[in-house]
């Protein structure tokens, strides 16, 4: 995995081992004889403890923050349980509510990151056990974490995080059901239900993989573009955060994510048709809550189409109405809401590659970026 293959750049061919690594995390934390979640948790948090906490901080910096923040929509949807989500810097120089009844959930692909070992330092001398989900099990955050779940993406040598976000949202996922089961607010129907839909991930992953040619068509159109405005509602929102960070850490350009309903309290102002608008609206329509949000995803779209602006948007295949509401659409198999997002990083990743490619930028390494921040 240290070597590129038959890729030009690490970051594509680790967009491209997602499928494998989303496969191999799935795997390692499923139980083969029963196919329920069984958390290959290194180190163990005693069930009981699962059933008792009453919140959850989730501590992390850049796209594995990101991820925390999709993880915090999943685990309060299928646990109950509330969670909060904190830059692991400011984490660690505030003055955190924590203690031995809150679960501290750090994140980092690395585990070396300064800013998330801080915090991970910080909430365990206050008493809090610290759940680590990395994707490197002999760092120091690993070692030094009440437990531990890996993410099995395997080296990811690209300073741009993808196939590590990928593990990690799964990780998270599994993370949620498993609390879910252990607090009763799943049933067994449900859980059944769920891991045979983490269980199509892979595949629908590689479709998604399949439009890399018109990921790159796009970057053609829209390499030169000074600012992108990246917009997504709830679960999706996490997604708009770390497509805009993939391109501005990989290409230089200026690029926002919004929650896709905040852009009218002043974003608007940016929008004409120098700045593109790339919004995450896809459906699962079999959860009402996923249809009204969408919905309103798409007016927002429709206004940045009639008010000048460049639309690209991401769409659950077969849903006509977006290709109203945009120039290009990119489209991500059915899924359900919580799980939908590991498949619309990808085209936003796969953007962020090819106009950094057309902007001749180092891809791989970019100015003034280290893979793991363990200066702070
Ligand atoms: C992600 O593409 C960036 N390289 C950066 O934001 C990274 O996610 C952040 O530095 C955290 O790194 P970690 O996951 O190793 O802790």
């Amino acid at each position: 995995m240290r070597d590129k293959g038959r890729f030009p750049h690490f970051m594509i061919k680790e967009i491209f081992e997602q499928p494998q690594a989303v496969r191999d995390t799935i795997t390692d934390n499923l139980s083969p004889k029963t196919g329920r979640v069984e958390l290959a948790v290194t180190r163990r948090i005693p069930r009981d403890a699962s059933s008792t906490f009453k919140k959850i901080t989730i501590a992390a910096s850049g796209t594995s923050r990101h991820a925390g923040i999709a993880g915090s929509y999943m685990i309060e949807e299928l646990s109950g349980i509330p969670v909060d989500v904190e830059y692991a810097s400011e984490f660690e120089y505030g003055n955190p509510i924590t203690g031995p009844e809150y679960l501290t959930i750090v994140i980092t692909q690395s585990g070396e990151t300064a800013d998330t070992l801080g915090a991970q330092r910080l909430a365990q001398t206050r008493g809090s056990r610290v759940l680590a989900i990395t994707n490197v099990l002999d760092s120091t955050i690993a070692r030094e974490a009440d437990a531990v779940i890996h993410t099995q993406a395997g080296p990811e040598i690209s300073i741009a995080s993808t196939k590590a976000f990928g593990a990690q949202l799964v990780a998270l996922y599994l993370l949620a059901v498993y609390l879910g089961e252990t607090r009763g607010t799943l049933s067994d129907e449900k859980v059944s239900q769920v891991v045979k839909e983490l269980l199509a991930l892979p595949d629908r992953i590689e479709k998604v993989l399949a439009q890399n040619d018109l990921c790159e068509q796009l970057a053609k159109r829209y390499y030169k573009m000074d600012d992108f405005l990246y917009i997504g509602r709830n679960v999706h929102y996490p997604i708009a955060l770390d497509g805009a960070l993939k391109l501005k850490e990989t290409s230089y350009i200026h690029a926002e994510g919004y929650p896709a309903g905040e852009i009218k309290h002043g974003p608007y102002a940016l929008i004409d048709e120098q700045v593109p608008v790339v919004g995450i609206a896809t459906r699962d329509l079999s959860d009402p809550q996923s249809v009204l949000r969408a919905e309103r995803t798409i007016n927002n779209l429709r206004e940045v189409k009639e008010t000048g602006g460049r639309v690209i948007a991401v769409a659950t295949e077969g849903d006509s109405e977006v290709a109203d509401v945009a120039h290009h659409v990119i489209t991500v198999p059915k899924a359900p809401e919580l799980l939908s997002p590991i498949l619309e990083i990808v085209p936003l990743q796969m953007l962020a590659y090819h106009i950094a490619v057309h902007r001749g930028v180092d891809v791989d390494r970019p100015r003034n970026l280290v893979k793991s921040v363990t200066m702070e």
